[in-house]
């Protein structure tokens, strides 16, 4: 009779997600107006972390569809954030870096006696894998990004690793995904959703509809969805569709959405300033003009939040920098940041 094996010991030291509340309302915090994509995901990182995730392959799959800036590679950011507690704890390949066969070899290594052997770590190794997870959790984040650039010995690889969770490098290493979750993205079908944003719903007002729930909006949603899937199955072959667990397509942020982006950005260049400046960090306030400005020269609907974080450095941290090493930014007080409709840039004032 078969010898009962025993079951793995389950890290029990609890998320960071878990100790500030639920994993699902931490996402939503981080990632904005894309719940529908959070709630996919969640059901997957609770089901390995009861320890019911399925053997032999990773904790989940997906594939991120839809327009540029809307939060596809942030999702994979807040993921690991919400497990780790840093959202840079994961693995990220950036499939335009591995167009060509001989750039695909160096995720797995050179095999013993090829040139460049000694020098070519894998990219996709066993301890890179275990690197990335954390005392909080053994689940590792790991994102492929733009896939859609990859070679298709790339798309290859990666079969093995969707289906069996397993890869072997060119050193013969074994290396397991199954304390993985993965995710994939891709901008096939952009311009074709993009022309259907611009022709359906209008500049940022009318894609706020889409998350209002009428039936119009789920209609256009639902249009967006089939866009992205017509290219996506036009690209790769349904062996390799099949192993994904859901195609997410985000949706194009809306004008109440990119504020609150801009929000959260904004509270992270104030935490910025304390950490980097520590007993020299002053107080930033934002005036409403100078917030509009800043929405309005970092995001739209074809780039979504995508230049909101530039805008932010070059109209607010680069200024700022001049300040600080010319003395002009005395420690402790309050700055305000206005924007002259003038001189058509920012502006600070020392507020007393
Ligand atoms: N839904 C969102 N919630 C919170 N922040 C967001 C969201 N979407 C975008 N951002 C902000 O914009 C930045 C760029 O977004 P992200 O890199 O996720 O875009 P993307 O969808 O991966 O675009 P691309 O297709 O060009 O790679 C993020 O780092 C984040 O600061
Ligand atoms: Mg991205």
């Amino acid at each position: 009779m078969a010898k009962l094996q025993p079951l793995p010991v389950k890290n029990q030291r609890p998320t960071i997600a878990r100790q500030t509340g639920s994993l699902s309302a931490f996402l939503r915090t981080r990632l904005l107006g894309q719940d529908h994509a959070l709630d996919a995901v969640v059901p997957y990182l609770e089901m390995f972390e009861a320890n019911l995730n399925p053997v032999g392959r990773p904790a989940g799959i997906f594939l991120l569809l839809g327009p540029t800036g809307t939060g596809k590679t942030r999702t994979a950011e807040v993921v690991a954030e919400a497990l780790h507690g840093s959202d840079r704890q994961l693995l990220r390949v950036d499939c335009g870096e591995y167009q060509l066969d001989h750039e695909v070899a160096k995720l797995v290594g050179a095999p013993p006696g090829y040139l460049g052997h000694r020098e070519t770590q894998a990219v996709l190794s066993q301890q890179r894998l275990e690197s990335i997870s954390s005392e909080y959790s053994r689940l590792s984040v790991v994102l492929f990004d733009e896939i859609e650039k990859a070679a298709p010995s790339m798309t290859r690889i990666l079969l093995g690793i969707l289906d069996k969770a397993f890869l072997r490098t060119g050193d013969n290493n074994p290396v397991s995904f199954e304390n993985s979750i993965i995710f994939l993205s891709s901008n096939l079908g952009v311009n074709e959703m993009a022309r259907l944003s611009r022709q359906g719903m209008g500049f940022l007002q009318g894609c706020e509809a889409l998350s209002s729930g009428t039936g119009a909006a789920e209609a256009r949603e639902r249009k967006l969805h089939e866009t992205a899937m017509f290219a996506v199955r036009k690209r790769f072959a349904p062996e390799f569709l099949n192993r994904i667990d859901a195609f997410l397509t985000y949706r194009p942020l809306g004008r109440d959405t990119l504020e609150a982006i801009l929000e959260q950005l904004l509270m992270d260049v104030q935490v910025h300033l304390d950490v980097r400046l520590g007993l020299q960090t002053f107080q930033l306030c934002f005036t409403d003009e100078c917030r509009e400005f800043l929405l309005e020269t970092g995001s739209s609907i074809e780039f979504g939040a995508r230049e909101l974080k530039r805008s932010i450095q070059h109209w607010v941290l680069q200024p700022l920098a001049s300040m600080v090493i010319h003395k002009q930014a005395p420690p402790a007080q309050r700055m305000q940041v206005d924007f002259s409709a003038k001189e058509g840039r920012t502006v600070f004032r020392l507020l007393r």
